[in-house]
């Protein structure tokens, strides 16, 4: 049975850490122009090289597993680079704690984790509800670079923007190369880029 004790705590858990989160959030992107974010960037390996090769634009990775976000820190300070940051996250929980006004240029999924159990694919990042919550911080030109090396997931992912309003898959040459761990592993993989559709609210 459950004890409303210990559920009113774990409600409370979560309400404390989403608003640390918000302030976090706050303090490292208010003021800033279209920022880069990576989701999943597991130790930082694109969104470091990504922000070396671009210094005038500010970049964000965002991941659930602390250990490999400490280990993106260590590289963003070894390489001491201002416009990188490295956040514990979950990526809709980033979403929700960003503060009014800010947007992004450019949102990178790269090799997430495929799921690949029909009772799991509720669990993939790419859903309906990510895109429309991303649309709304997404401005005029911005861009959604997803790849996979899981052709299936890649299939589902055309067809779920295909249906969505407010992205468009487009016909462009992939903007930065950097070989991630994980691209590292695979022996092939598929990319798509989509572009916030400019028409719909
Ligand atoms: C297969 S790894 C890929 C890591 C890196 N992008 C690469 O290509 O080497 C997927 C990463 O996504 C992270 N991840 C999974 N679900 C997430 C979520 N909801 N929010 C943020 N990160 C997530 C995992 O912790 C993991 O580091």
């Amino acid at each position: 049975m459950e004890n409303p004790t210990r559920t009113a705590e774990h409600l409370t858990r979560i309400s404390r850490r989403q608003s640390d989160l918000t302030v976090k959030v706050a303090s490292l992107l208010a003021n800033h122009g279209p920022i880069v974010w990576e989701i999943g960037c597991g130790h930082g390996h694109f969104l470091t090289a990504y922000a070396v090769a671009h210094p005038n634009e500010i970049c964000i990775g965002v991941d659930i597993s602390l250990d490999r976000i400490e280990r993106g820190v260590r590289k963003r300070n070894r390489a001491k680079l201002n416009n990188l940051h490295f956040l514990h996250a979950d990526a809709l929980d980033f979403l929700n704690a960003l503060p009014a006004g800010i947007t992004f240029s450019d949102i990178y999924i790269l090799f997430p984790d495929p799921w690949p159990k029909r009772r799991h694919q509720k669990n993939r990042i790419l859903q309906p509800e990510f895109l429309t919550a991303a649309a709304k911080r997404a401005g005029q030109g911005t861009r959604l670079h997803f790849r996979t090396d899981y052709e299936p997931y890649f299939r589902d992912t055309e067809a779920t923007i295909d249906r969505h309003p407010d992205w468009k898959i487009v016909t462009e040459s992939w903007p930065f190369e950097e070989i991630t761990v994980f691209q590292s592993r695979a022996v092939s993989h598929f990319s798509l880029t989509a572009k916030r559709e400019p028409n719909r609210a």
